[in-house]
């Protein structure tokens, strides 16, 4: 990217600020998260939340936040401060870096595992294994104490030499160079699962919902996995608005971005799901189920080895993709606001993302008996991020562009017609903001 507009770097081409925001997009979030959040909450109910939370929160949100980015040419609180002339939003500002950082951290750790199944694929130390034999691999892998800690601290070590070089030179070339092949891969492994004897099943219990299933702490879920999965709500993609260029169409970019993410991760459901139902794995499984259900897959495929060693490759291409956005609000925060050198706040966001993030590992080792809230500090993190500050994170960001920022300023960003402006802006205004705290009050139990 690197082309300078004012001192700040700039994505090169159409294509490589796509491939950057749909690499910010999609990550685990996709392939590891979506399945195992539709399992544990009813599979076609949490998909409908789902979708109506991308449609009728989702676009308006990430329309939002690449305008206010583009506009600001700031990190999230330069941004709020710009159009608010005033302090009052720092708030906004802090809940997104706290986010991300909590974020950087319990991802981590999930990365950690894909370049632990990694390096496991390629020594072919899957073969000839069962169901059950999955699952006790990955309950003892993911419970000792050295091996995901190496792990964690590895991939932190490779987010660090990414964010070294700086936004684009990194990101940029990485996402269009890889995003487009875990694309045409998901695809080949989609029609595999569709062949599979209780592909059926599988793809009743994704696509067939139960409205009986679909309850308050769904749509949460749903809502919280559509903000996660979205990279919105703490100013990441509010980051990447602030690098595009003048004249690209943030509208098409806003709608692109999504229907790539939504798609990955339907298509990583309709991976996962047949295979749950085929080999006779729970579909609420939780944070294990794709690492146990994965290499399943691959072992009945011919080639699995190379299979499994690709996907695993590319998964934790992806997870760097989406960890770069996290530690770019980061350290934009630190250069732009506190005067920091890029060095040193990079180094801060590995501190404190190493510190963090090794906690995250052993909660499922030695600290699995600590809970707060009866969550381990992994899932604590994970709730308190995705289904508390993402949605308080996007109603900010919503109300910010619909009442606060001058409707000049949206529209000259947007460059939509009127019969696009104008339900935007009402999604933005009223739509947005009340449905996503009525469903957080709702599933609080505040209402
Ligand atoms: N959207 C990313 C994913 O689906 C995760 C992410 C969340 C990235 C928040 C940046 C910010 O994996």
């Amino acid at each position: 990217m690197a082309k300078s507009h004012g001192g700040r770097a700039m994505f090169g081409s159409k294509f490589g600020v796509i491939a950057a925001a749909v690499g910010s997009a999609v990550g685990l979030g996709n392939i590891w998260r979506f399945p195992y959040e539709a399992g544990t909450h009813g599979g076609g109910a949490f998909l409908l939340c789902y979708i109506i939370a991308i449609l009728v929160l989702g676009i308006p949100t990430i329309c939002a936040e690449y305008a206010l980015g583009r506009a600001g040419r700031a990190n999230i609180f330069g941004t709020y401060r710009k159009f608010s002339n005033s302090n009052r939003w720092n708030w906004a500002g802090c809940l997104g870096i706290l986010a991300s950082i909590m974020i950087l951290s319990f991802y981590s750790v999930v990365a950690g595992w894909t370049l632990e199944y990694f390096f496991r694929s390629i020594s072919n130390s899957f073969a000839g294994m069962t169901a059950e034999d999955y699952h006790s691999e990955f309950v003892s892998f993911s419970t000792s104490n050295w091996r995901p800690l190496l792990c964690t601290l590895l991939f932190l070590g490779i987010n660090y030499a990414v964010m070294r070089r700086g936004v684009t030179a990194g990101i940029e070339r990485i996402s269009k160079l890889l995003m487009p092949i875990l694309f045409v891969i998901l695809i080949v492994f989609c029609i595999n699962s569709l062949m599979m004897d209780k592909a059926q099943e599988g793809l009743a219990f994704l696509f067939r919902p139960d409205f009986t299933q679909i309850t308050p702490s769904v749509m949460l879920s749903a809502l919280g996995q559509a903000f996660f999965s979205l990279s919105i709500g703490l100013g990441c993609m509010m980051i990447y608005g602030s690098y595009i260029k003048a004249d690209a169409n943030l509208t098409k970019m806003a709608t692109v971005t999504v229907a790539l993410d939504t798609l990955v991760a339907i298509l990583a459901g309709v991976v996962i799901f047949p295979a749950v139902f085929t080999f006779g794995f729970s579909p609420a499984a939780g944070p294990a189920l794709v690492f146990e259900v994965l290499p399943a897959i691959f072992n009945q495929l011919p080639g699995g080895v190379i299979w499994s060693a690709l996907f695993f490759l590319l998964l934790f291409v992806a997870s760097l993709t989406s960890t770069i956005s996290m530690s770019e609000d980061f350290i934009a925060y630190c250069t732009e606001e506190r005067g920091m050198s890029r060095r040193s706040a990079t180094n801060l966001n590995l501190g404190i993302a190493v510190v963090l993030g090794s906690l995250c590992t052993i909660s499922f080792g030695c600290l699995n008996d600590f809970k707060i809230f009866g969550l381990t500090i992994f899932e604590l993190f994970d709730y308190v991020a995705s289904n508390i500050l993402l949605p308080i994170g996007g109603i900010a960001v919503t109300i910010f562009a619909g009442w606060i920022v001058k409707k000049s300023v949206m529209k000259q960003q947007l460059g939509v017609s009127g019969i696009v402006f104008k339900p935007l802006m009402i999604c933005l205004r009223y739509i947005a903001p009340i449905s996503i705290l009525l469903v957080f009050l709702r599933s609080i139990g505040i209402i």
